[in-house]
């Protein structure tokens, strides 16, 4: 047996310890070769693919590193190529060919659900044997507790506000921190938690301006000068829109609801606000622990799954252990923070103000 491998979507800390268990779990487990397929689909694209052998000597020692010794994109849509006149091209065949090609039996695709979608497309076009592994720090698939990296994210967001903490309460200053999370708000509300934010404000849960400078002011009220603020990238402005601009691409990205909201409460308050944009630096660094053995856990269950003939399906982590669910179910739809959900309980128990 031969099969591939492939990291799709914007790179998160654990990925390569999904890798180095699918190489350890296929070639040691069942004695299969196993190749790396560089830069997410592009890799298939090429002619000659390029893709790299990997064995268990290869990916020694590769757990520990963040980012994805196999290189990754969350650009080149290959039904909507981007051709150099600007228009865009499907290319879909050309890869979907490429695994035959190169005489692959089966392929794990490890992505959020925007890549696990396009993968699936892929084989149903070329017939390929396609088993899924969630990834992303947004922890927005659905059907699955873990996402491999949400974990090392809410890690750095939790010390960022750590460090915001000391250098709030030295100066009597209101900090706001930005984090990423795209239309979820996981990593704000886990964060927030864990980094002992006043405030947490996230994409599911309506807010006012109002209700969060009063929280600011009654803790002044009390003697407690400085106040901590986390607040997801896709939360609405209060005139009632998220803050987006257009990248050099085209391409609609989040930024900037942080600096509004310290503008804004920095008027009302007049208390000294200050905002970080922590941005890219919670996909970066090396993965905490329960990074490495979800992904761990995934990578072996993958490959097992392929062992069974279990194709079109994606590893999931339910209620303390590793399951398998449809692909199709994984990718309907996207997992928001539920209002009802369990660490919302546990804010407002704690007195966060969740923005109302
Ligand atoms: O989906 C992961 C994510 O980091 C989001 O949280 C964020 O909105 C987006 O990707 C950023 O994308 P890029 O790496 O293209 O800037």
């Amino acid at each position: 047996m031969r099969i591939g491998v492939l990291t799709s979507g914007g790179d998160c800390a654990g990925l390569n310890a999904v890798i180095r268990a699918v190489v350890k779990r296929a070639t040691l487990g069942y004695g299969w070769r196993v190749f790396g397929i560089r830069h997410a689909t592009h890799g298939l694209l090429k002619r000659p693919i390029d893709a790299v052998e990997l064995t268990t000597d290869s990916t020694a020692g590769i757990m520990t590193l963040g980012g994805t010794i196999l290189g990754t994109t969350n650009r080149g849509d290959p039904f909507a190529y981007p051709g150099p006149d600007g228009q865009t091209v499907d290319r879909s065949h050309e890869i979907a060919t490429g695994y035959r090609e190169f005489g692959l039996d089966a392929l794990i695709g490890i992505g959020g659900d925007g890549s696990l979608a396009i993968l699936r497309r892929l084989a149903q076009l070329g017939r390929w044997n396609l088993v899924g592994v969630p990834k992303t720090i947004d922890n927005d698939v659905a059907a699955t507790e873990h996402a491999v990296g949400f974990h090392s994210a809410v890690n750095a967001a939790t010390e960022a506000l750590d460090r915001l903490h000391v250098t709030a309460a030295s100066h009597s200053r209101v900090m706001v921190l930005e984090v990423m999370g795209r239309d979820a708000g996981h990593i704000a509300l886990t964060a927030g938690i864990a980094g002992d934010a006043d405030v947490i404000l996230i994409p599911e849960l309506p807010w006012s301006l109002d209700a969060v400078c009063a929280k600011i002011e009654s803790r002044r009220a009390q003697g407690r000068m400085h106040s901590l603020v986390i607040v997801a990238e896709s939360v609405k402005a209060p005139e009632g829109e998220a803050r987006t601009y257009h990248d050099a691409h085209g391409n609609v990205r989040y930024g900037g609801i942080g600096e509004v909201l310290a503008r804004e409460i920095g008027q009302r308050t007049k208390a000294e606000t200050r905002v970080t944009v922590l941005g890219h630096v919670a996909r970066g660094g090396s993965p905490v622990p329960l990074d490495r053995v979800v992904g761990s856990a995934f990578g072996v269950a993958a490959v097992d799954l392929i062992a069974e003939k279990r194709f079109d399906r994606m590893v999931a982590w339910h209620d303390r252990q590793v399951v398998d669910v449809p692909i199709e179910e994984a990718i309907a739809t996207y997992r928001a923070v539920d209002p009802e959900d369990t660490l919302v309980h546990t804010a407002r128990g704690l007195d966060i103000c969740l923005g109302s």
